[in-house]
């Protein structure tokens, strides 16, 4: 095995609680690749190495093999609940009221614990797409966004922590005009909101947003999700791992573009969640943040690798009379009905 990375020299980012959570966790979703069984194994190898975070969810459909994992990592003193930050999130088909308490009880049960540290609504509508549905699918029962449909899942959510079964409740895949409209309205505010982030998706706006208002961004595909569905895939998308920019700061540091990728995250001040079942690559991906930092013109030259190039666009979510999947992203600045 390889040497492990002691969990108390990874870096911290602080929630606004002021509970301090790693500045890294590992993803969990497979992209339809990889099996139950394989990802359970890396999560197993990933504490084992000193990963502390793990982005789980139920629409991944393997939780309950991640959740054995955890209960064998615990009972043989590997690590302790404290130490593990365990995020879940609850899927478009249970927004409904009284079903995100189902969702939330059915992930506890299948991760094996008592309370998640953070559940996310994982997309912002009740649309739901078949598993493994072609990319221009779309349901006819799916809706644009409604505040008052969202504040309804968001009224459940804080019920789980009024009822302590969650720790903190958070948003994921939103936008500034969504945020503006809900935000006042929350009686708990969001501790953390996932987004796609990348050197070529960096969301300066949506991001600082966040950061501005004491929310943690958690940055997803942080290597630009290279082996993603490929329902997610069009031509014009651009690969991280080959922008220009990260290739030579790879050259210069003798490592992998994808560490450049989460060296970039971290320093910039998301918490990515990169996925890897590969040995190799998931202890890379963690012990890149303990060591050789990029430098400020380094962190500069990737400011410049942007191409605004979101990968994972969600037209399965669409409505029927919707244009196209920018309208899931409220590209005019405005909540598109
Ligand atoms: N909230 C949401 O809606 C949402 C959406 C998407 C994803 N997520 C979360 O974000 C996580 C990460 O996103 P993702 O899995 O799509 O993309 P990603 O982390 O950007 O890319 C993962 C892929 O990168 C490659 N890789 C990983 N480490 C590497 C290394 N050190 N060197 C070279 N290649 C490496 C692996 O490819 P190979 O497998 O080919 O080796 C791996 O499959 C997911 O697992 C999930 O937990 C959340």
């Amino acid at each position: 095995m390889i040497a492990p990375i002691d969990p108390n020299t990874v870096p911290k980012k602080t929630l606004s609680s002021g509970e301090k959570i790693p500045c890294i966790g590992m993803g969990t979703f497979g992209s339809d690749r990889f099996s139950g069984a394989e990802i359970a194994d890396a999560v197993a190898g990933a504490i084992r190495c000193g990963y502390r975070m793990f982005d789980c969810a139920a629409v991944y459909g393997n939780e309950d093999r991640i959740g054995t994992v955890f209960a064998q990592a615990m009972e043989e003193g590997v690590v302790k609940r404290e130490e593990l930050f365990i995020t879940s999130k609850v899927w478009n088909d249970m927004h409904g009221r009284g079903d995100v308490l189902i969702s939330c009880a059915k992930t506890l049960k299948d991760l094996r614990l008592d309370v998640v540290d953070l559940f996310f609504v994982h997309w912002p509508f009740a649309n739901y797409h078949a598993p493994g549905c072609s990319g221009d699918a779309r349901n006819p029962d799916s809706k644009p966004f409604s505040v008052e449909r969202f504040m309804d899942t968001w009224r459940q959510m804080e019920n789980l922590v009024d009822k302590g079964l969650v720790r903190y409740i958070g948003m994921s895949s939103m936008t500034i005009p969504k945020l503006d409209a809900v935000l006042p309205l929350c009686r708990i505010k969001p501790a953390a909101i996932e987004m796609e982030l990348h050197p070529g998706f960096q969301q300066e706006a949506l991001f600082n947003y966040c950061v501005e208002r004491d929310i943690q961004p958690i940055g997803f595909c942080p290597i630009g999700s290279p082996t993603r569905p490929d329902r997610d895939k069009t031509e014009s998308d651009v690969a991280d791992i080959e922008l220009p920019e990260v290739v030579s700061i790879a050259k210069a540091h003798n490592v992998h573009p994808a560490i450049i990728c989460l060296k970039w995250a971290v320093q910039r001040g998301q918490i990515p969640i990169p996925f890897a079942v590969d040995e190799n690559f998931y202890v890379s991906n963690l012990r890149c943040v303990t060591e050789d930092p990029l430098t400020d013109d380094e962190m500069q030259s990737l400011t410049k690798a942007d191409c605004n190039c979101r990968l994972i666009k969600g037209q399965v979510f669409l409505w029927e009379h919707a244009k196209g999947w920018e309208d899931l992203w409220d590209i005019d600045g405005t909540i598109t009905k």
